[in-house]
């Protein structure tokens, strides 16, 4: 803990406040882990089906008057996990609390925020007006797809980002290294140059083409890699197509090693053997969703959002500087237990 930390917790506790936090069925790890950071505990809740298929949803104690919050990454079964969060923002809603935020740790639906041919839906967008039809005042994500979902909202949402903690990482563990950070994409080259300049090393970018929905071909590449440490850098891994296909560039431009890092690991499909075959050594990813057995173990490590969401509840709560929390030089509280 940095001098003034804990004089800053003590000053700024939510012990013995109005806060409340709640947790839908998708992750409650993440919840429970958050709630603990802040010494609170988990607000009682159920979630769970009809036996016509419908989800049902109650709070289980008052939320009259309270600061609540609802964690739920849309994730898993990812209609489920939707409808779960707007249910529970309409029964707290409803219950006369103060005010509600939803904490969605993975926005879901993200890459769906602009058409990208005729007759395609803005589902990002359409979210967005039915969360605040059902009752939100305010969101905290990590790391949209893209920043403009930002603005599909009327109401505030905090956009916290994961890049520092992997920089904290990776500075640490390849120090001394002659490192590349690489773009996997076009999409992706804002970010991977914010971290490249952090990180103080060079750029390379490929260009990848998707012939069909979650298949992946790298097509070409701009850069010098030969000899170096590769670190791909993207926001979410679905298939692991771009991450592999990026790696087998690198591997055939003469990359010594190669990392990767990503914020949402969704690892749909064969994501994990097919990650676990590659040259990739490394991948280094946040808890915005649970991560599945087999990826605890092998190539993956992951670094925990639980301290950076519950310091911006802190924030939030007491009307403090939510921005504060994107210092690249800040030393976190990752965990990765
Ligand atoms: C694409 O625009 C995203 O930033 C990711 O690169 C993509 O979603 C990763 O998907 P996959 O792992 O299926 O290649």
């Amino acid at each position: 803990m940095e001098p003034g930390e804990a004089e800053f917790k003590e000053r700024f506790s939510l012990v013995g406040s109005n806060v409340k936090i709640f947790s839908g069925n998708a992750h409650p790890r993440l919840a429970y882990d958050i709630c603990r950071y802040l010494g609170l505990p988990l607000g009682r809740s159920l979630a769970s089906t009809f036996q016509n298929g419908e989800t049902r949803v109650k709070i289980e104690e008052t939320v009259r008057g309270k600061d609540v919050y609802i964690v739920q990454p849309i994730c898993g079964r990812v209609n489920d996990s939707l409808v779960e969060l707007l249910l529970m923002i309409d029964a707290v809603a409803r219950a006369s609390v103060k005010k509600v935020t939803a904490i969605i740790p993975y926005y879901g639906y993200e890459k769906q925020e602009k058409k990208t041919s005729g007759r395609e839906p803005i589902a990002a967008k359409l979210f967005a007006n039915i969360y605040t039809v059902a009752g939100v005042n305010r969101i905290i994500t990590v790391d949209l797809h893209s920043a403009a979902i930002q603005g599909f909202f009327d109401i505030p949402v905090d956009n916290l980002t994961f890049f520092p903690l992997l920089f904290n990482y990776f500075e640490k563990k390849l120090k001394g290294e002659d490192i590349v950070v690489v773009s996997p994409d076009s999409g992706g080259v804002s970010r991977a140059k914010v971290f490249a300049d952090q990180m103080r090393a060079s750029l390379a970018i490929i260009f990848k083409r998707r012939n069909r929905p979650d298949q992946v071909e790298a097509i070409d590449f701009i850069g010098d890699v030969k000899g170096k440490t590769a670190i791909i850098i993207d926001d979410m891994i679905s298939t692991g197509g771009t991450l592999i296909q990026a790696s087998r560039i690198l591997k055939q431009n003469g990359a010594e090693r190669i990392f990767a890092c990503a914020t949402h690991p969704l690892l749909a499909g064969s994501a994990i053997k097919d990650i676990e075959n590659s040259d990739i050594e490394e991948v280094v990813v946040a808890d915005t969703v649970p991560l599945p057995i087999e990826a605890q173990r092998g190539k993956f490590l992951y670094l925990s959002v639980a301290p950076l969401i519950a310091e911006s509840v802190r924030r939030v709560h007491y009307n403090l500087s939510v921005s504060m929390l994107f210092d690249w030089r800040k030393k976190y509280e990752a965990n990765s237990d």
